[in-house]
């Protein structure tokens, strides 16, 4: 039988390769928008990280760097890292385009620390998908740690790993909350940008992180939570039902009881 412990980071940086040229080609990202200036942040994001005009800000997981760019336009001095050779290729080109300085690294998150030269961020921003991909929450959170210089913070914004309980048709609870060091393994074509994609690299090995787990990890990092906040809305159709509210808010229809969608977490070295 197969080993997940060697499988994983091959598995699902072949399933990421693949969809990049998907998402920078599709409507979810929307890529000609972005490059006429639209914001890509949510106003809490914005808000909740404050002003970063002169700031170091590594982007950890910044897929093709769009979100990384963001920061770049609000004055960040920004640095990029992702798995994906063609999601770090692109960003570099998109950054040339537009004529924004930032630097992007192709590196495994967990080797975040040796890939940047061991240099430290005032901001260290990470999150929308991203640590649902990594086996280990306790050793990324010390790797975070090790990124952020004193008096810098980490800023993380993810799906709510209780979303992840329900199907994907609707609210049928269809999964445990609570999951071991085993990941949950799936294997379907599409991406959550589009559905319909014909894709062939599809087997990946997730990891439903709770939120306790979550703050327990970086607050044993050494890390002080300042923040922890939940939201009734998310960023794509994590169900068919969900409506559009905005350029990429999707919301529980009217008159649905709320539901916990999305979080953000905000945490300081001292
Ligand atoms: C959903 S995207 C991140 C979300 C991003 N904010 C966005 O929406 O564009 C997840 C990213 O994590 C990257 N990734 C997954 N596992 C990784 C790992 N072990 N090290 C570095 N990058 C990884 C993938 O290549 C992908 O670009």
């Amino acid at each position: 039988m197969s080993d997940w412990r060697e499988e994983w980071r091959e598995a699902n940086r072949a399933s990421w390769d693949e969809r990049v040229p998907i998402h920078v080609s599709g409507e979810f990202y929307d890529v000609a928008s972005f490059k006429a200036g639209q914001e890509r942040l949510q106003p809490f994001e914005i808000a909740e990280v404050g002003d970063v005009s002169g700031k170091d800000l590594l982007h950890l997981q910044c897929h093709f760097g769009i979100d990384t760019l963001s920061w770049a336009r609000r004055g960040a001095s920004v640095t990029g890292l992702d798995f994906s050779a063609p999601a770090i290729e692109t960003a570099r080109q998109l950054a040339s385009e537009l004529g924004l300085e930032a630097t992007f690294v192709h590196s495994d998150v967990y080797d975040a620390v040796e890939a940047t030269g061991g240099r430290t961020f005032d901001v260290v921003y990470t999150g929308r998908g991203a640590i649902v991909w990594l086996p280990d929450i306790w050793r990324w959170a010390r790797v975070v740690a090790d990124l952020i210089r004193p008096g810098g913070s980490l800023y993380l914004t993810e799906f709510h790993p209780f979303t992840e309980v329900f199907g994907d048709e609707d609210l049928s609870v269809e999964h445990d909350y609570f999951q071991d060091e085993n990941p949950r393994v799936w294997d379907e074509p599409g991406t959550y940008a589009d559905f319909d994609a014909e894709t062939s690299n599809n087997l990946t090995y997730e990891w439903n992180h709770t939120l306790g787990n979550v703050v327990s990890a970086i607050s044993s990092a050494g890390l002080n939570i300042e923040l922890l906040h939940e939201f009734d809305y998310t960023k794509f159709q994590r169900w068919p039902f969900l409506e559009k509210s905005g350029f990429d808010t999707y919301r529980l229809p009217e008159g649905t009881p709320s539901l916990p969608l999305m979080y953000s977490l905000r945490a300081r070295k001292a």
